[in-house]
């Protein structure tokens, strides 16, 4: 038994299969694919959402510190994907990378928590296109009927689930159905559209930059760290360092990129690019604008849905930027539910490809070169997810998902650096162990701060892999032949 749970996947043989025919999957995206895919996984409701919040509870200005802290944290585990999607470009991420390093029962563990951290992002980004799309909607005198624009349960901490009186949340369902769509056409296609989308989004941001500039309040900056109110966490260092924490999910979706390299072009050489690109991009976007955001409004009256939005309308000059801001968000959102719904299905297509869920989830299209009933199991879950729960409960789940995830990548560079010294390695993350250890424990510290229901909700999520992996994957695994 213990044997079955530690056996390892071949890393020659594996490289060899994928230069072979593939998988069947397309080689198209370049380098630039890259990039344009990472910022469009990685901006999305980190920034039109979260950061108002961040600011007004946590770390008041100060909360650009906090971006630049949890930029180190991803681009160190950033640095670690980068040597293993150069070094085994196949389309499993974490989880072939743990095949091979860590065994099959570490492998399966940690694809589940890929399960996790994509189905769960997609969902909590599909509910907050939702919102925002609503709001336009509402803006242009369109009100869809209460019982289809609301997820179908709502958790309340006092009295815990309860139905909302509403059916489903139809507008997060439909997005989700016309990417699902997209994504069955080929991942050529999907990248042109997500290019344009991400035009758009890094055009509104800097638009929103480059004109908030001249209308900065320098008073706004003083004092630029707000003293501690005397509770943990509520401004000072701690509200930094806490304020990190929960920008950190502003991050996520550069870590989608590294299941695209069974589709890359030379993904040797363009997938460390394409991490680190997207990641400094994205890094100096935030920076800039939660400083002209913090600038132009006093932080305090940052708690709302759409601070951008509040920003411009404190300034009457900009008003005529406030439909395209809304514009921006909704594209920019559309995006990164596109990409992590991709890695999601490439992520069912790389453990079906090893037997450890039902092999017809790795068919793939003759035609098109897209893994199409792993798409369609990913767009289905995710609507259905979407559809019933709220963005709160769903948004905490994936932040722990994504911190296993990359713990283990971490500790899995330096263990492959020992057992595969001789490993062609294109890129390699400098002074290991030393900065794989030290990404890990930030990723450890960070989800040791995460509340006790998330860590029940990780744990029932766990089970339940546990379940599928005793009674499936374990008989049905191709190492078994
Ligand atoms: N980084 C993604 C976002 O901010 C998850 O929407």
């Amino acid at each position: 038994m213990l044997n079955r749970l530690f056996r390892k996947k071949d890393i020659g043989a594996m490289l060899e299969a994928s230069s072979q025919d593939n998988g069947g999957l397309h080689r198209n995206l370049t380098a630039t694919n890259l990039v344009t895919l990472g910022i469009g996984a990685i901006v999305g409701a980190g920034i039109f959402v979260i950061t108002g919040q961040a600011a007004a509870e946590y770390a008041g200005p100060a909360l650009t510190i906090s971006f630049a802290i949890s930029a180190v944290g991803c681009v160190l585990a950033g640095l670690c994907y980068a040597e293993f999607a150069a070094m085994i470009p196949v389309s499993g991420s974490v989880y072939a990378y743990c095949y091979t390093t860590m065994g099959e029962f570490l492998a399966w563990f940690i694809g589940w928590a890929l399960v996790l951290e994509y189905l769960f992002a997609c969902s909590s980004v599909s509910s907050a296109w939702s919102g925002y799309m609503l709001n336009l909607l509402d803006g242009w005198g369109v009100h869809l009927p209460p019982q289809i624009s609301q997820s179908t349960f709502i958790y309340l901490p006092e009295s815990g689930w309860q139905w909302s009186g509403s059916l489903i949340n139809f507008p997060a369902v439909f997005i989700v159905g016309i990417l699902t769509a997209l994504l069955m056409g080929g991942i050529k296609q999907s990248a042109l559209i997500n290019n344009v989308i991400v035009a758009i989004k890094v055009g509104v941001i800097l638009l929103f930059v480059g004109f908030g500039l001249s209308y900065i309040d320098r008073s706004n900056w003083t004092p630029y760290i707000p003293a501690n109110t005397g509770e943990y966490g509520h401004y000072g260092w701690s509200g930094i360092l806490r304020g990190a924490g929960i920008v950190f999910y502003a991050y996520l979706g550069f870590d989608a990129l590294s299941t695209a390299a069974q589709e890359t072009r030379n993904p040797q050489r363009d997938m460390p690019r394409g991490i680190l690109i997207s990641l400094g991009v994205c890094a100096v976007l935030y920076v800039a604008v939660t400083a002209v955001l913090t600038g132009i409004v006093h932080y305090t009256s940052l708690n709302v849905a759409a601070p951008i939005g509040v920003a411009i309308d404190q300034v009457p000059q900009l008003s005529w930027l406030s439909p395209f801001i809304k514009l921006g968000a909704i594209a920019g959102l559309s995006s990164v539910i596109l990409v992590m719904m991709l890695g999601q299905s490439r992520i069912y297509y790389s453990i079906a490809d090893d037997g450890l869920l039902p092999s017809f989830l790795a068919r793939v299209h003759p035609v098109r070169g897209v893994p199409q009933r792993a798409t369609i199991l990913a767009g289905l879950a995710t609507a259905l997810i979407a559809g019933l729960f709220p963005l709160q409960v769903l948004n905490e789940l994936v932040s722990i998902g994504t911190l296993l995830a990359f713990t283990i990548v971490c500790l899995c560079v330096i263990v492959l650096r020992r057992t595969r010294p001789d490993l062609k390695r294109p890129f390699r993350v400098p002074w290991v162990p030393w900065l794989p250890l030290i990404g890990a424990l930030i990723c450890v510290v960070q989800m040791l701060s995460l509340p006790w229901p998330t860590w029940a909700r990780l744990i029932i999520w766990t089970l339940i892999g546990l379940l599928i992996y005793f009674f499936y994957g374990i008989k049905h695994s191709h190492l078994n032949k």
